[in-house]
């Protein structure tokens, strides 16, 4: 479960977040809100890419807020991800592993429909595509806490039904409390088992 309390940050020198929020192993937990709300600062909290003023940040009970990102049990697909351009989409999934692991690297492109495209460089690759690619990358570390940013926002009706159901179903075989922005309200339906709306500052159910 990631747990944080009365999380306070601020890009100036006085706080103006300030974010509670329960997200439950096996759980899709969605967040909406305004463009410039704060979705993406609350996930680079959660990520340790930014430091909390005040508050604490649990993971499975544990405290995190002095663990640095790299060692946090936390995956995350930024808003703008981008993949290096002149790799293979295998190669760049192959980048979210610590150690070389074919099999499951093709298995990943292979469930998000990109079996067929493993060899081809990032370069060559759709946007919507490219996309895939990095979700691909980020499933498949496999870490307790999974933040979604805007995933599917290049994917046509189709293949969001498809993908997101991808993530549906890893969230629940894999244990994973799950947070996923979108502005979509297809998403929220489809897979939210809990949706807070940040306003303010503030997250409320
Ligand atoms: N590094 C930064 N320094 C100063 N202000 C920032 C910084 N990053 C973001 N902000 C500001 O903080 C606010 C929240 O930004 P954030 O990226 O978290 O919004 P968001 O909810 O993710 O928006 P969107 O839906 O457009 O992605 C915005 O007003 C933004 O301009
Ligand atoms: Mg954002």
């Amino acid at each position: 479960m990631l747990a944080l309390d009365h999380v306070t940050f601020g890009y100036g020198a006085a706080p103006s977040y300030d974010f509670t929020l329960e997200a439950l192993a096996g759980e899709v937990t969605a967040i909406r809100g305004a463009s410039g709300s704060g979705k993406s600062t609350l996930l680079d909290l959660v990520a340790g890419f930014l430091q909390p003023a005040s508050g604490t940040i649990r993971i499975d009970g544990d405290i995190v807020n002095d663990v640095p990102p790299e060692q946090r049990p936390v995956s995350i697909l930024f808003q703008s991800e981008t993949l290096f351009e002149h790799l293979t989409a295998s190669r760049n999934v192959a980048l979210g592993l610590p150690h070389p692991d074919a099999g499951r690297v093709a298995a990943a492109l292979a469930e998000l429909g990109l079996g067929d495209l493993a060899g081809q460089r990032a370069a060559t690759l759709s946007g919507g595509q490219k996309q895939r690619v990095a979700l691909a990358r980020t499933l498949l570390r496999d870490k307790p806490v999974l933040l979604l940013d805007e995933p599917f926002s290049a994917l046509d009706d189709e293949t969001r039904a498809t993908t997101r159901s991808i993530v549906q179903a890893l969230t629940r075989k894999q244990k994973w409390a799950t947070i996923l922005v979108t502005h979509h309200a297809d998403d929220i339906g489809a897979i939210a088992d809990r949706v807070y709306r940040l306003e303010s500052g503030r997250l409320a159910l």
